[in-house]
């Protein structure tokens, strides 16, 4: 094969952030540093977890350290214990699935949606047995699953449904925010997401809001104020010591007040942001109908997807070229640095070492083995896009003409 035809060529790889901070972030960040009196524990989280509830349109929200505690929160208050079955996509981030096997529960795995790539109520349906307690819905990629018909199956089974929404803030199904619909929806705030708070840091929703201050409670060791004045300020101790939920010792997963002092300027920012990634998405994805190797998720509403990343299928067909072929010529010769995502779990080793090596799921099996993730973050130069669409389509006509 020869070399590519550009003239101009861009190195374009996966970047370790996803938004780039502005000024007001840096501002916001500098001012919490300078005027605060505690870095954690203040009024900047408090403000942060009250304005990310109303932008959701939850009662409450609490905010911790990281996605995966979120997760953990909402396993613990689902009452998640050994005896029950989890049902939870094959195809998605190891974090989802971790905090309820962590509680002895055994996962179940349904597959994917083909054209969503995300689970649906036909996948769920056929996994539900008497001992499915909780669903987890995974909005992979940015994009939200299919709810009314979820959440028709939750009221009539009766388990409780986490939404995990890492990928997806900011997303909209029929009015309704990601993590408004279920019982309860995790954020991630990781450095690659559409928003970050300084690299961690993580957010749980809760439609009860008696279960947010239980995760409040869980989440800072039982550390919980007493009710009332009391004479002297510093008797007993300075905060009671509380049972957050029976028999469940509590953890530490504070996110700082720097944390949330950058999480309140980007929440204001973030339908911006999101409505940036889906220009730039819909000019990705226009720039590359025509192949027909290439499919990207089906969307059945605009703002049901806030592009997290870029994922699409590549079926050589009969050049008999793979995905593999694709990744390969689009890093040596276009130097695009492509990556795939995300092991169907029972696939990995860490899941085979828990004895769920047996399990299969077709849609999510083809999809791990087909799948190309694109370079992508938020406010891609239009140059960069022009470059990865001219470049993707010229590698795959080269696939499809070469022998
Ligand atoms: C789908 C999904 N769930 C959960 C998480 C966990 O979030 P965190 O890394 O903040 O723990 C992530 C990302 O990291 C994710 O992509």
């Amino acid at each position: 094969m020869k070399g590519s035809s550009f003239k101009t060529r861009m190195k374009v790889e996966m970047p370790g952030i996803q938004t780039r901070y502005t000024g007001e972030e840096e501002r916001a960040m500098l001012k919490a540093v300078r005027e605060l009196n505690s870095f954690t524990q203040g009024p900047e989280l408090k403000n942060f977890e009250k304005e990310f509830a109303e932008y959701i349109g939850v009662p409450a929200a609490v905010g911790v350290c990281n996605g995966t505690a979120a997760l953990e929160l909402a396993a613990v208050l689902s009452n998640v214990g050994p005896e029950d079955e989890i049902i939870i996509p094959a195809h998605t981030f190891v974090a989802s699935a971790v905090p309820f096997a962590r509680r002895g529960a055994r996962l179940v795995f349904a597959d994917i949606d083909p054209q969503t790539r995300v689970i649906s109520s036909e996948t769920i349906q056929s996994c539900l047995t008497q001992k499915t307690k909780v669903v987890v819905v995974v909005h992979l990629y940015g994009l939200m699953a299919d709810m009314d018909p979820i959440m028709a199956l939750s009221d009539k089974h009766g388990f409780r449904v986490v939404e995990d929404c890492a990928q997806s803030p900011g997303a909209i199904y029929r009015g309704k925010r990601a993590g408004s619909i279920g019982d309860f929806g995790c954020f991630s705030f990781h450095t690659n997401k559409n928003i970050t708070t300084l690299g961690e840091g993580g957010l749980l929703v809760c439609r009860d809001p008696k279960a947010a201050e239980r995760a409040r409670k869980l989440s800072w060791l039982g550390n919980w104020p007493f009710e009332g004045e009391r004479e002297r300020y510093w008797l007993p101790a300075m905060s009671n010591l509380v049972v957050a939920v029976e028999g469940v010792w509590p953890y530490n997963f504070c996110l700082s007040e720097i944390q949330a002092a950058v999480g309140r300027v980007l929440l204001r920012k973030l339908d911006a942001i999101n409505e940036q990634r889906r220009k730039q998405a819909e000019s990705f994805r226009k720039g590359l109908a025509d192949d027909p190797e290439l499919s990207f998720q089906r969307v059945a509403a605009r703002e049901n997807h806030v592009y997290h990343l870029m994922s699409a299928v590549y079926d050589g067909g009969q050049s008999g070229k793979n995905r593999d072929d694709l990744i390969e010529l689009l890093w040596k010769e276009y130097q695009i640095k492509c990556i795939i995502q995300y092991w169907p779990l029972y696939r990995s080793e860490l899941f085979k070492s828990f004895g769920y090596g047996e399990n299969r799921c077709p849609n999510a099996e083809f999809f791990f083995d087909h799948m190309i993730s694109f370079p992508w973050w938020s406010n891609m130069p239009s140059e960069t896009i022009q470059y990865m669409i001219e470049s993707v389509k010229e590698a795959i006509h080269r696939l499809r003409t070469s022998v």
